[in-house]
C-alpha cells in the first residue's frame, strides 16, 4: 500500500512511471511478491479508473503479476489529506523544516484537515485492503508505506487481527521533542497507528532509536532498546532498519539504453570542462537554494573556475498545489537567475537550470558529473546518490549531506558535508573539482561497490527474512516462501 499508485496516468490514457523513491522500491517488491498493490486515487484519471471498480493488471506497469487496486476519497478529502497534512504538516515536521519561531500555526484549518483529511483517507484505504486481504487465502502479509498512512496499520488489525503488517516509513523519523510540535492527539494517533504493525521499517538506525525513543517519552511504553521492539497492548512490535536502494540491474541497463546514450551526445555539445550536477524535486528539504550560495562562493573564492565550470541543476516540480513549495520553486528560479545575471556573460552561464522531467536526461547527467551535490537539509534516504554512484562513468566525486540517510552507508566514499554550511559545501565542491585523478577514480569505485552490495534485492529479502524470523509464530503460514 502507498498513496502513490507505480504509475500516473496521463490525459491522452497513457502510463508513466510514478515520481520518488517509494515507487522505485515498491516496483521491485511487487515483481518479486506478486503482490497486489492499493493506492490512492490522487488525479481525475485515477478517480475514473477507480470508478470503473476493475483492478488494473500490473502487468502493464511492471513485470508484477499481481492487480493495483485504488482507494478513492473525495477531490476535497485528498487535499486535505495531501497538501494539508502529509505536505507540509508532516512531511515539515520529519524533515525539521519550520521556522519554528513563527511557524506552524494549527489552527481549525489544520484540526479539521486531520479529522476530515488524514484520518478519513487512511480510514478508507485501511478499508480497501481489508476487503482484499478477507479473500486472501492463509495469512495476509500487508506491507504499508510512508507517512501517508501511519493510520492503516491499526486499522487494519482490529478488522483483521493474525494479519501480518510492516510499516516502512521512507522519511526521517525526528526527535520525540519535535513530534511535540503536533497536538498530542495527532501524535498519539500516530503512534498507535504504527503500533498496529508487527515490524515497524525505517532507512537508518538513527531513525529507529528516534522512534523508539518516541514510543518511550512521548507515549510512555516500554522499550526493550536491546531487541530494538517496544510492548504495546500485549503484543511486541519491532522496529529495523532497511536502507533502500536502486536495482542494479535495471537501472544499469537504463543508464546503458540507446535513449540515455542519445542524452549523452545531446549533453556533449554544451558540456563545459567540469560539470556540477544536482537532481531533485524541488522540495524545501532538498537544499537547492542553499547549494547555489554555496557554488557562487565556490566561483568568488575560484575566480580562475569561471568560464571552465556549470552548475546543472536538472530539477522536478514538486507538489506545486502547496503553497510552501511553489514558493520555494520561486526562490530557487529568483536565485539561480540573479546569480547568472551577476557573473555569467554572453558566452557563460554559471548555473543550467531546467524544471522538468525525464528519467532519460536525469541519467545522461548522473552519468557524465565531475561533482554530484547533493546537500539535503535531512533526507529519509536519498536514492539519486545511490544511482549517481553506480552508473556515473566520469570518475566524479559525490558531495554528500550527512544528514541524508545513505550517509550512513556512503560514509568515506564522499565527501561528507554539514548543509547549513555554505563555505563547507564550497570547500568540498572545490575539493572535488581539484582532486588527483587516482582519488577521483578510487572514491568513485568505491561508492559504486557500495551501492552494487546493497542492491535493492537486499532492501526485500531483509525484511522477508524479519517477516518470517520475527512475525511468523509456529504453525502459521505467512505467505512468503516463494520469495527468493
Ligand atoms: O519518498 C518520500 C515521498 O514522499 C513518497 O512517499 C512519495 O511517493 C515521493 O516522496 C514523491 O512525493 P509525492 O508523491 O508527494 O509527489
Amino acid at each position: 500500500m502507498s498513496n502513490r499508485g507505480p504509475n500516473d496516468p496521463r490525459p491522452d490514457g497513457q502510463l508513466r512511471r510514478g515520481a520518488g523513491g517509494v515507487i522505485t522500491g515498491l516496483r521491485s517488491l511487487a515483481e518479486a511478491t506478486g503482490a497486489d498493490w492499493v493506492a490512492c486515487a490522487r488525479v481525475d484519471a485515477e478517480r475514473e479508473l477507480a470508478a470503473r471498480q476493475q483492478p488494473v493488471p500490473l502487468t502493464r506497469l511492471a513485470r508484477a503479476s499481481g492487480h493495483l487496486y485504488y482507494a478513492s476519497p473525495t477531490r476535497e478529502q485528498y487535499e486535505l489529506y495531501y497538501s494539508v497534512i502529509c505536505n507540509p504538516v508532516l512531511w515539515f515536521i520529519q524533515h525539521y523544516l519550520w521556522d519554528l519561531g513563527n511557524q506552524p500555526v494549527i489552527d481549525d484549518r489544520i484540526h479539521q484537515a486531520w479529522t476530515d483529511g488524514y484520518v478519513e483517507v487512511n480510514r478508507q484505504m485501511a478499508a480497501k485492503v481489508v476487503q482484499l486481504a478477507r479473500g486472501a487465502t492463509g495469512r495476509p502479509l500487508i506491507l504499508v508505506h510512508d507517512y501517508q498512512l501511519y493510520l492503516v496499520p491499526r486499522m487494519v488489525r482490529q478488522d483483521i487481527s493474525n494479519a501480518a503488517i510492516l510499516h516502512f516509513t521512507h522519511v526521517p523519523w525526528p526527535t520525540p521533542q519535535y513530534w511535540k510540535v503536533l497536538p498530542k492527539h495527532m501524535r498519539d494517533a500516530i503512534l498507535e497507528g504504527l503500533l498496529g504493525c508487527d515490524i515497524v521499517g525505517f532507512q537508518s538506525s538513527l531513525d529507529v532509536r528516534n522512534f523508539l525513543l518516541t514510543c518511550e517519552e512521548n507515549a510512555g511504553l516500554q522499550v526493550d532498546e536491546h531487541e530494538r521492539a517496544v510492548v504495546s497492548g500485549g503484543r511486541v512490535i519491532y522496529a529495523r532498519h532497511y536502507p533502500i536502494s536502486v536495482d542494479v540491474g535495471v537501472t544499469t541497463q537504463l543508464a546503458n539504453s540507446r535513449a540515455v546514450k542519445r542524452q549523452e551526445e545531446e549533453l556533449a555539445t554544451w558540456r563545459p570542462a567540469r560539470l556540477i550536477a544536482r537532481i531533485d524535486r524541488t522540495d524545501p528539504s532538498k537544499n537547492i537554494v542553499r547549494g547555489f550560495i554555496a557554488y557562487e562562493k565556490l566561483l568568488r573564492y575560484h575566480p580562475e573556475l569561471r568560464g571552465q565550470v556549470q552548475f546543472w541543476a536538472f530539477l522536478q516540480p514538486s507538489r506545486q498545489d502547496v503553497a510552501a513549495y511553489s514558493r520555494y520553486l520561486r526562490e530557487i528560479r529568483q536565485m539561480a537567475a540573479r546569480i547568472n545575471n551577476e557573473h555569467g556573460n554572453q558566452e557563460w552561464q554559471p548555473i543550467r537550470l531546467e524544471i522538468a522531467e525525464s528519467e532519460r536526461k536525469a541519467m545522461s547527467a548522473l552519468k557524465n558529473f565531475d561533482v554530484l551535490l547533493v546537500n539535503p537539509v535531512y533526507d529519509g534516504l536519498n536514492l539519486v546518490v545511490k544511482e549517481g554512484a553506480l552508473v556515473n562513468q566520469t570518475d566524479g566525486v559525490i558531495v554528500l549531506s550527512e544528514n541524508a540517510g545513505a550517509h550512513e552507508e556512503l560514509r568515506g566514499t564522499v565527501l561528507s558535508i554539514n548543509p547549513f554550511d555554505v563555505e563547507a559545501t564550497a570547500a568540498a565542491m572545490y575539493t572535488a573539482l581539484t582532486m588527483a585523478p587516482e582519488d577521483r577514480h578510487r572514491m568513485n569505485e568505491l561508492a559504486r561497490s557500495v551501492v552494487r552490495s546493497n542492491d535493492i534485492a537486499r532492501w526485500i529479502s531483509n525484511q522477508v527474512q524479519d517477516v518470517r524470523d520475527l512475525v511468523a509464530p509456529v504453525g502459521t503460514r505467512v505467505p512468503t516462501d516463494h520469495i527468493t
